[in-house]
């Protein structure tokens, strides 16, 4: 357990493509910390992270990086091997929900989890079927993905899909509403509904102030809410996830059930991002926020003496 004398390193920044994404992020939670009383230490991740751990002597660490290295183990194995307590989630559940492909495959079983039909690509070849959505097995922020309607389009995405991971996810395109659920500590969050005025959900839609609308708890059927946020902890259990993370769905035009997209083990963690945001609408305010997920740090115990 952390106590609150401990020195605490907040891990930011990071080599992802979603780095300026972490700094941000990284920033919001150090401030946040610092307001809670907690001695903390920004820490900017690269190459040299083990020494920096070593020499800042933290005691504790919470981990706001995004993408690769930082969502999909690596950073946790580190810190794993190093004895130093964590925020989020393991090694194991990071490095499945990194990739979208193998969620698919690990939430599969549980009939709450309703998913898309796909197929996994690996070369340039006929599309399996249009529309479809072409995404890189790995990767964040909309980066790499495409919605193809004809032949022409589907060739494009999945080269431009292939130039980022050797394994392509091509799902059928699910026309509807899109959602998102955040999970903390097993416990599904207040149903945020996302309006993109472009339509798709992209990087600019993302990430650029008034290209999207926010809603929470989000306009939609209360029985669409519900199977979502069941869903949401379904897959948060079927992963072994811990902390906060949040789940993406589209709920279909047609009134059938929440399409399971994919789950971010470290979602965004400014105070306007959409978890911090869907807590707030339970009460919990974002510095107590990042101190609940902190006082949850943990590792593994050692198995060797
Ligand atoms: N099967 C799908 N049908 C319709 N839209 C999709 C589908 N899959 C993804 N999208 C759109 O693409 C966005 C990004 O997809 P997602 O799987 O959440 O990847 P990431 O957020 O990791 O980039 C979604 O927020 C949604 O707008
Ligand atoms: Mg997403």
């Amino acid at each position: 357990m952390v106590d609150k004398g401990s020195r605490v390193g907040v891990l930011m920044g990071g080599l992802s493509t979603e780095r300026d994404i972490s700094m941000k992020s990284g920033k919001a939670v150090s401030k946040a910390l610092k307001a809670r009383g907690w001695d903390v230490v920004d820490i900017e991740v690269g190459r040299d992270l083990p020494a920096k751990l070593v020499d800042t002597g933290v005691k504790a660490v919470w981990v706001a990086l995004h993408g690769r290295f930082g969502e999909d183990g690596c950073v946790q194995g580190l810190l794993e091997v190093m004895g130093i307590p964590y925020t989020g989630c393991g090694v194991r559940a990071s490095a499945v929900a990194m990739d979208k492909i193998a969620t698919k495959r690990a939430v599969a079983p549980f009939s709450e989890v309703r998913l898309a039909r796909d197929s996994v690509v690996t070369a340039v070849g006929e599309a399996p079927f249009l529309p479809a959505v072409v995404k890189p097995a790995v990767g964040g922020s909309t980066i790499g993905i495409s919605i193809a309607r004809t032949a022409a389009e589907y060739r494009t995405a999945l080269e431009t899909a292939l130039a980022l991971d050797a394994y392509v996810l091509v799902e059928e395109y699910v026309q509807g509403e899109e959602i998102t659920v955040a999970v903390l500590e097993g416990e599904a969050l207040p149903v945020v509904r996302i309006v993109p005025k472009s339509g798709f959900f992209d990087f600019e839609a993302k990430y650029t102030q008034g290209m999207t609308d926010y809603e929470v708890p989000g306009n939609i059927a209360p029985a669409a809410a519900e199977s979502a946020q069941r869903a949401a902890v379904a897959a948060y259990k079927a992963l072994g996830c811990g902390g906060l993370c949040r789940a993406d769905f589209i709920v279909p035009s047609d009134g059938s059930a929440p399409v399971f997209l994919e789950i971010n083990t470290i979602p965004g963690m400014t105070a306007t991002s959409l978890s911090p945001m869907a807590a707030g609408a339970t009460g919990i305010g974002f510095e107590e926020l990042v101190e609940r997920i902190l006082l949850h740090a943990h590792c593994m115990s050692p198995e060797v003496g």
